[in-house]
């Protein structure tokens, strides 16, 4: 099978059939329009476009960065060591397959995994489409990019991560990346104690229940 084939049936996997104007119609429409999308240099050395996998009726999605070179390869976001960091939490967390989604800013890999703005700011009305459509209760962060990104009046991500912000609408739970996490044996305490918080925040014991 394809990467663009399993990226295809990742992002539909819970869509249903759906009527022209339906939702998941919409979503089909959105996922064909970025994985043709040229609107940056990134199209040229892209093996595949990552867009999304998980639930179309989410109420958790995690927004990540750019994809790297096993996402490129395969086109499904977060599939690396990364994904696996990543995938482990939301075991912890119990969310089920109904439940989350998975997707970055930027939908190509910058070469050399340099995160690139200029493709952040071409790519922006993607993510801002996207998360119309899946209309999440709760955005969580991967990063310093992402939460800048989706949240710029935020702290930085060592003083925002494993608190939810509440006002911004959705609310978002700031989260380290998973890849520095792997670097860092402290960096991956901080993360396991952040993910039992966002579990805490996710059973409505801290903050408004998401
Ligand atoms: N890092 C990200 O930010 N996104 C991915 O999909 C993989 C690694």
């Amino acid at each position: 099978m394809s990467g663009r084939k399993r990226a295809t049936r990742a992002a539909g996997a819970s869509s249903g059939g759906g009527s022209p104007g339906s939702p998941a119609a919409a979503w089909r429409r959105l996922t064909r329009e970025i994985e043709r999308c040229t609107r940056c240099p990134l199209h040229r050395t892209r093996a595949h476009v990552v867009v999304y996998r998980g639930s179309l009726t989410p109420r958790v999605v995690f927004v990540g960065e750019a994809p790297g070179a096993e996402e490129d390869r395969t086109g499904v976001p977060f599939v690396g060591r990364s994904g696996r960091r990543l995938d482990a939490a939301i075991a912890t967390l119990g969310l089920a397959p109904s439940e989350f989604g998975v997707l970055n800013l930027v939908k190509c890999r910058p070469p050399g995994n340099r995160f690139d703005r200029r493709a952040e700011r071409t790519c922006r009305p993607y993510l801002d489409r996207q998360l119309a459509l899946l209309r999440p209760r709760l955005l969580v962060t991967l990063g310093a990019h992402s939460l800048r990104a989706i949240d710029p009046d935020a702290p930085p991500v060592l003083r925002s991560a494993g608190a939810v912000r509440p006002d911004h609408a959705p609310p978002v739970f700031p989260l380290l990346h998973p890849a520095a996490t792997l670097r860092s044996r402290a960096w991956h305490e901080r993360w396991e104690r952040d993910v039992a918080r966002l579990g805490r925040c996710l059973s409505g014991e801290l903050a408004q229940p998401v």
